[in-house]
């Protein structure tokens, strides 16, 4: 498995963010620790509780469950 990092462009809540990610790594980590974005929850981290529900151009996704790369040039809403 590579780690190479790549650049990434997301929308969150309506702001443009690019961050510097491994793009095979959790949507959560990405919003959590390189946004400070304290209010999607980590709980399992394994797909199963919801506690980390993001909108992904609109569409519920487990951000704990999608890598980061699938958010790219997307928008992301807290919720
Ligand atoms: S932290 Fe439980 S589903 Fe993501």
């Amino acid at each position: 498995m590579s780690c190479d990092k790549k650049k990434i462009t997301l929308t969150v809540n309506g702001e443009e963010r690019t961050i510097t990610a491994d793009p095979q790594s959790p949507l959560l980590d990405a919003i959590r620790d390189d946004m400070r974005e304290s209010a999607v929850q980590l709980r399992c981290g394994q797909g199963r509780c919801g506690g980390c529900v993001v909108l992904l151009d609109g569409k519920r996704v487990l951000a704990c469950d999608i890598a980061i790369a699938r958010a790219d040039k997307r928008s992301v809403t807290i919720i």
